[in-house]
């Protein structure tokens, strides 16, 4: 598979560029296990990165020009380093100048480059296909420039690129996965320091598997900055009570007993959300380092029901895949997975009932919803790396 998608890809710089890409890399897309919406309230997260990736091959050049081609949107885009600004019309491309720019604005020497891009992590359905391209990027020019930058640091710049320079207000979770993800882990990230710890997953006996409902949502919706706006409000609530609570991972369980009652209703409930999913993210770290499955798919059923009934992130077609997930068969648990709104469930399913539970949830969804639904059969693999 990988190996099929390496020659793609440098056919297509062979065909645009007319000679043999210096370097190839890859940098996954990411499924979020555990940790929703906890990432930008300074939290936990255990997200895993997955066999769907981003592939880039490149080729420095002798000038300032920065050469950019998009397999899957068939584009070519030409800027020079200079001057980076914002593409209103291939608006793939930002992802590319964002992270070159802030590259550039960390004290980096880049050069010019040619490029071809191709990515199999579906756009739009909450797999993070834009960490994917930013972590691909970011670690192809590594590898040609050869600068020194550690891997949390990459991830940072991606996030900056996500943030300032495309305007979509994310946490650190999916660069940081796509970036520092290990194959048959998950990772445990502690958002505030970004210390980090990877975690056994072992994905041949139980496969992550990722159903996308088709309802598509950009992360550019206001409801997303309206739940970072209550969590905010929920820590200056908390924060006059509470000594020292800068950020909701601030509050624990204990405090937030005692001080709840005292909060507006959708406050306390947005805050209960994030407090006890965080509780739930320290719990995953210890019952998969124990290797209890059973345990760890309860969590992700009590995430779901957390997100849909106090974050209230979820929608019709979210709760039905879900329902329907968990009754298929080898099903352990199945959870929305990332921002909400629409995208994409995740489920543990045992590995000799994959197909049948693949079946089951086809047929199913289409018949309560009239469509047909993506399902994805995943592997937990590792973060950006070079493949040649
Ligand atoms: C999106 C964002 C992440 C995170 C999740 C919700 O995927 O990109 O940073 O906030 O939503 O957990």
């Amino acid at each position: 598979m990988t190996q099929e998608r390496v020659k793609e890809v440098t056919d297509h710089f062979r065909r645009v560029f007319g000679s043999e890409p210096q370097r190839i890399v890859r940098a996954p897309g990411r499924v979020e296990l555990l940790g929703n919406h906890t990432d930008y309230n300074e939290g936990f997260v255990l997200p895993a990165a997955l066999d769907l990736d981003v592939m880039a091959a490149g080729s420095l050049r002798n000038d300032d020009l920065v050469s950019a081609y998009s397999a899957n949107f068939d584009t070519l885009v030409e800027f020079p380093l200079s001057r980076i600004e914002k593409d209103l019309v291939n608006t793939w491309s930002n992802y590319v100048r964002g992270v070159l720019k802030f590259l550039g604005e960390s004290g980096v020497r880049l050069q010019g480059v040619n490029m071809a891009i191709s990515g199999n992590v579906p756009v739009g359905s909450g797999l993070s296909s834009s960490a994917a391209i930013e972590m691909a990027v970011g670690f192809l020019m590594q590898a040609l420039v050869g600068f020194e930058m550690s891997g949390p640091d990459l991830a940072l710049i991606g996030q900056r690129a996500e943030n300032e320079f495309v305007g979509v207000s994310t946490g650190i979770m999916d660069q940081f996965v796509s970036r520092l993800g290990k194959k048959d882990h998950a990772l445990f990230l502690d958002c505030r320091t970004l210390c980090y710890e990877h975690v056994p997953l072992e994905t041949r006996s139980i496969k992550i598997v990722v159903c996308d409902t088709m309802k598509r949502r950009g992360l550019v919706d206001s409801e997303y900055d309206q739940r970072r706006a209550q969590c905010e409000e929920a820590v200056r609530l908390l924060s006059q009570w509470i000594p020292n609570v800068r950020a909701l991972r601030d509050v624990s369980k204990g405090d937030f007993e005692l001080y709840k009652d005292r909060l507006p209703e959708v406050i306390r409930k947005r805050a209960q959300h994030v407090i006890y999913e965080n509780e739930r993210v320290l719990k995953s770290r210890e019952v998969l380092n124990a290797g209890d499955y059973e345990s760890f798919a309860r969590l992700l059923d009590e995430c779901h029901e957390s997100a849909r009934d106090l974050y209230e992130v979820s929608c019709a077609e979210l709760d039905t895949m879900v329902e329907i997930c968990r009754q298929a068969p080898g099903a352990m648990c199945a959870r929305l997975t990332g921002a909400g709104f629409g995208g994409c469930t995740v489920s543990l399913v045992r590995d000799e009932h994959v197909d049948a539970f693949v079946n089951a949830v086809k047929t199913g969804y289409a018949e309560r919803t009239g469509v047909t639904p993506a399902i994805y059969v995943c592997t937990a693999e590792d973060g950006a790396s070079i493949v040649q």
